[in-house]
């Protein structure tokens, strides 16, 4: 298929583009660059270095919008809502309607774990409430209600996928291998890997008073080449008039304290944590129910294990 995946040049949606570009689709990815990296862009795409509100003659002849570009810091949400609400929303609404006068009408959208808040169950399933505690998963999940009004408005085919903690490397089948790169890094096993190569002197662990077995959050981990897999089903299940949406975990939680003792068996460096208070916003567990991808669209996490995620990023940044 033609495919358009905008966001093609940041850690998730790269990989994406890689898988795509490996199954034999045509792809071009849509990448203003503002966090993207040029030379994470498969080298059998065509990349367009352009914003999602200017995609224009970039939908010519496409069959399929893969749609990644957006802002994802929480923290960065709270202090500046409106860029959140413009890129996120705004952003999304633009790139829709452009859809709809190229008569393009499959989407399959980034959606992430951050629109439920703070869950009332663990794991949380798609049907659970959605109450974002911050504007990252609200704008999010306006996205998604406005995919649900286009679908059915419209006949748009759209397919959600909620992820939850990704983490990881690929190596793709050219050889490069596709990492997180962010310039302000805020995730805990980048952090934890960054005092392992000695570029940080130790890690923070925010709160230690929350109510889990050891004091500290709980999160779902998943591997980036399995989320990344999700989306080529996700395409093949985008069907007109309908929203689908799935979640995307590994349906494992791991405790923050947890996933540092992992990293320092992974890397064999002691990696000294201090103990900070909690970080705004921060709900205590968030672990997936993945059920329903697995019994819709066959998905299943075939590398669930902590410590093969965390072993994955490590070798990706020491190579
Ligand atoms: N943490 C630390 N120290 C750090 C970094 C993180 O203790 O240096 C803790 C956080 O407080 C949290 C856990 O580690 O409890 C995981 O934090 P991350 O920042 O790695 O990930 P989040 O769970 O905050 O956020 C991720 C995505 C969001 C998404 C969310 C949904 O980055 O985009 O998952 O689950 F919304």
């Amino acid at each position: 298929m033609k495919l358009l995946v905008t966001g093609g040049a940041g850690y998730i949606g790269s990989v994406v583009a890689a898988q795509l570009v490996e199954a034999g689709h045509e792809v071009t990815v849509l990448d203003d660059l503002s966090t993207g990296h040029a030379d994470a862009v498969p080298a059998g795409a065509r990349f367009v270095h352009r914003s999602i509100t200017e995609v224009g003659d970039a939908l010519d002849g496409v069959e399929g919008v893969l749609h990644f570009a957006a802002k994802s810091l929480v923290g960065e949400s709270v202090e500046k809502p409106g860029l959140y609400w413009a890129h996120n929303l705004g952003g999304t609404l633009a790139l829709l309607d452009a859809m709809r006068s190229h008569g393009v009408s499959r989407i399959v959208f980034s959606s992430t774990a951050a629109t439920y808040g703070e869950p009332e169950r663990s794991p949380i399933l798609e049907s659970d409430p959605t109450r974002p505690t911050n504007p990252y998963g609200a704008s999010k999940l306006a996205v998604d209600t406005a995919l649900t009004a286009y679908a059915g408005l419209h006949g748009l085919g759209a397919v959600s996928l909620r992820y939850f903690n990704v983490a990881g490397a690929y190596t793709a089948a050219d050889g490069r291998v596709l990492r997180e790169r962010h310039t302000v890094e805020t995730h805990l096993i980048p952090n934890v890997l960054k005092v392992a190569t000695g570029e940080r002197e130790s890690v923070s662990v925010f709160g230690t008073d929350y109510p889990t077995a050891d004091g500290t959050c709980v999160r779902d981990y998943i591997h980036v080449a399995d989320l990344a897999r999700a989306h080529l089903l996700a395409l093949s299940a985008c069907t007109q008039g309908e929203h689908k949406i799935y979640n995307l975990g590994s349906g494992t939680g791991f405790s923050v304290q947890e996933v540092i003792e992992v990293c320092r068996e992974v890397t064999g460096h002691p990696v000294p944590a201090v103990v900070g208070p909690r970080r705004a916003g921060d709900p205590a567990v968030l672990v997936a129910s993945s059920d329903k991808i697995q019994q819709e669209l066959g998905w299943k996490a075939e590398r669930a294990s902590i410590r093969d995620i965390v072993a994955d990023a490590w070798n990706a940044l020491t190579r």
